[in-house]
């Protein structure tokens, strides 16, 4: 593989150096990048002695002015250990001053971070934020040790050992781009039905669930389609977004986008009633209570049920009660291959949070539960998922 190591500024650097020997070992090209503060603690003529190429360390002492681009096309992972509490905080904020964060703002492939500070830096919240951040980004964090550091203190801080930073590459670049070739449409994010032109219903959807599938399966090789109703969140990148409002656009968008289409989720939280006649002028507060009598909207679940030929379906389910019954229930009657049955109401999973606690209910009548985790994490799982459930669909029905 190719891959570019980033050297940040700390104390650790020197385990980098030992990092890079492992890579080489094992037969990756390698290109070390080095950012000023860390040519503080080791001279790069190191990291150029152990993988045979000039080390990249300036934005303006480089042959050409778009070397940065030109290295983050050439290579399919950056491992960047150690990564300091300032260049974390650079790289979720998206700031790029030197040669490394520009890089790494051009840079798609996958992405390891080793970080190494100090314990307090380590545990400071606006550290752990930005670390947030980057595991959303589905960037691979490899957890810092806890020990001795070097200013003194006992805690965490301390750079991964590199044989484990070297596994967690490993791991990463083994992870197949197992979607490629396909296309997978994605739903996200509540719909809003106006009542009149300054007023709607809606629901407490985020689109955080539906954004972290649509980033998984695009990180995954596949070609993303994502059609999402108003959210406050940036789309994921590489996805094609087709940005909708009501639950009849979202309806007219997935069935215009639907061809090509091999796997279809349904994570939106499509309102289940709108006023199918909205007034063209602000109702006026003229009588003390008012009646809406509100008309159901088109189930695009079942719609697709109906016209999803060899698709794989995937419908979600956000239920207060009852949640493997109700999901069974939605996967037999919406024709579905698997629903993701989400427990809503309950804190620090569901709608708006980053994490989610669900249940698959599978068309082979297994079901799996995914515990607690990032909404991220959760979209891997449940595309893993989707690859078993064809191959015993596939099985049953000989083919
Ligand atoms: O967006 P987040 O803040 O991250 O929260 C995630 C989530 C809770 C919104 C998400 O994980 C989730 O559960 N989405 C589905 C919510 C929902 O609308 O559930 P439902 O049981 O009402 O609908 C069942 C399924 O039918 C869903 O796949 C929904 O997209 C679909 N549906 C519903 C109504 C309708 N008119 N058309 C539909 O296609």
């Amino acid at each position: 593989m190719k891959i570019i190591l980033g050297v940040g500024g700390g104390i650790a650097a020197y385990k980098a150096a030992e990092l890079a020997r492992l890579l080489m070992q094992e037969n990756h090209e390698v290109q070390a990048v080095m950012t000023a503060a860390a040519q503080e603690f080791v001279r790069p003529l190191t990291f150029a002695a152990l993988t045979g190429r000039k080390v990249l360390t300036d934005l303006f002492a480089i042959e050409s002015a778009i070397e940065h681009i030109s290295v983050a096309q050439e290579h399919e992972l950056l491992a960047i250990a150690p990564a300091t509490a300032d260049l974390i905080a650079k790289m979720a904020l998206g700031l790029a001053d030197d040669f490394l964060t520009t890089l790494y703002l051009a840079f798609t492939g996958t992405v390891v971070i080793a970080p190494a500070m100090n314990v307090n830096m380590w545990e400071h919240p606006a550290t752990q934020a930005n670390l947030q951040t980057l595991r959303l980004r589905g960037h691979r964090i490899v957890e810092p040790e806890s020990g001795y550091l070097a200013c003194g203190m006992t805690g965490p801080g301390r750079l991964a050992d590199p044989e484990t930073i070297a596994e967690a590459i490993r791991r990463e670049s083994q992870k197949r781009r197992d979607f490629e070739g396909e296309t997978v449409l994605v739903t996200a994010g509540p719909t809003q039905e106006p009542l009149d032109p300054v007023r709607y219903i809606s629901n407490r959807s985020s689109g955080k669930m539906g954004y972290a599938l649509a980033e998984a399966a695009a990180a995954r090789g596949a070609r993303v389609i994502l059609i999402s109703g108003p959210v406050h969140l940036a789309p994921p990148r590489g996805v094609e977004l087709v940005p909708v409002r009501t639950a009849v656009e979202m309806r007219e968008k997935v069935f215009e986008h639907l061809g090509p289409a091999s796997i279809v989720v349904k994570a939106a939280a499509v309102a289940d009633f709108h006023l199918s006649k909205v007034p063209d002028h602000k109702v006026k507060k003229t009588a003390a209570r008012i009646s809406l009598e509100l008309d159901p909207t088109p189930d695009i679940l079942a719609e697709l049920g109906r016209k999803k030929g060899d698709r794989v379906l995937i419908g979600f389910a956000a239920e207060t009660q009852n949640l493997a019954q109700e999901a069974r229930r939605k996967l037999d009657s919406k024709n579905c291959d698997m629903v993701v049955g989400n427990l809503v109401g309950a804190s620090e999973s569901g709608f708006e949070s980053d994490l989610n606690e669900v249940i698959l209910v599978m068309r082979t009548g297994e079901t799996v539960a995914l515990p607690r985790a990032l909404k991220r994490e959760i979209a891997d799982r449940i595309f893993d998922q989707v690859l078993k459930l064809r191959l015993a669909l596939h099985a049953a029905h000989g083919r």
